[in-house]
């Protein structure tokens, strides 16, 4: 049985005395319940005092990107060395904002994916199509490329380790959902393509999340689809008390 897994991307947004107090209010609050699990996806700078707040709680603390070299001559990046040295646990990796305004490839995705696990982070890795993809029917064939070219070289018990979030571009910050009918649909497709390069028995324990406008309104629907196991969330992850409805809602 799957887990849910509630990660809540911050983006670039709060001062360290709001993210303090964030997790200071979601320590105390969050549900202990082996069903679900929390992250806190923060900027770089908050996560020492972070992980310090969370030590011995539930949360857990990851990053939203790093470099895939441990170390070097790499002005203003930070290394998979530097965050498990924290105690940070998850990095998202290949978010859209960072493909798209950074210039991420697949290549480098798939770099620092095998990075994170080189350094016992956990990546969360990020697909999705545009808009327009999605109008000229490519969604699928565009997400099987992006996970394809992110798990290539892992093991088995790598892949079934990694979290996959499933975003579509055009729902991220936008307010406008995929219906969970259509979420599901490409969830179930990306658990097909981990099955075709490794196994049902992989396929069956990989977590796939779904994110794009997710909310305390529509998290329950979402979550009772058949093929998503959790959330990647960015405005509703902002406050503590929607992101405790959340994490609530992967309780059940
Ligand atoms: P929103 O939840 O704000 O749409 O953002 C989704 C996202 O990009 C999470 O990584």
């Amino acid at each position: 049985m799957r887990k849910n897994v509630i990660a809540g991307n911050w983006k670039m947004n709060k001062v360290l005395t709001e993210a303090n107090e964030f997790v200071e209010e979601t320590v105390s609050k969050a549900p202990t319940n082996d069903k679900v699990e929390a992250i806190v996806c923060a900027p770089f700078p908050f996560l020492a005092s972070l992980v310090e707040k969370t030590k011995g709680s539930s949360v857990k603390i990851g990053a939203q990107n790093m470099h895939f070299e441990e170390s070097g001559a790499f002005t203003g990046e930070v290394s998979p060395v530097m965050l498990k040295d924290l105690g940070v646990t998850h990095v998202v990796l290949g978010h859209s904002e960072r493909r798209e305004l950074f210039a991420e490839t697949d290549e480098i995705v798939n770099k620092k994916t095998h990075a994170a696990f080189d350094h016992g982070l956990i990546p969360i890795v990020c697909c999705g199509e545009t808009l327009e993809q999605r109008e000229a029917n490519e969604t699928k064939s565009h997400v099987e490329t992006q996970i394809k070219a992110a798990l290539k070289g892992l093991s088995e018990k790598q892949v079934a380790e990694t979290i996959i979030a499933y975003e579509p571009i055009w729902a991220i910050g936008t307010g406008k959902t995929a219906s969970s009918a259509d979420a599901n649909e490409v969830c179930a497709h990306i658990r097909n393509v981990v099955k075709a390069v490794t196994s049902q028995e992989i396929a069956d324990q990989v977590i796939i999340q779904y994110g794009g406008s997710v909310k305390p309104a529509n998290v329950d629907e979402l979550l009772a689809q058949s093929d998503i196991d959790g959330a990647l969330v960015g405005g509703a992850s902002l406050e503590a008390a929607s992101f405790l409805q959340l994490v609530e809602a992967g309780t059940k």
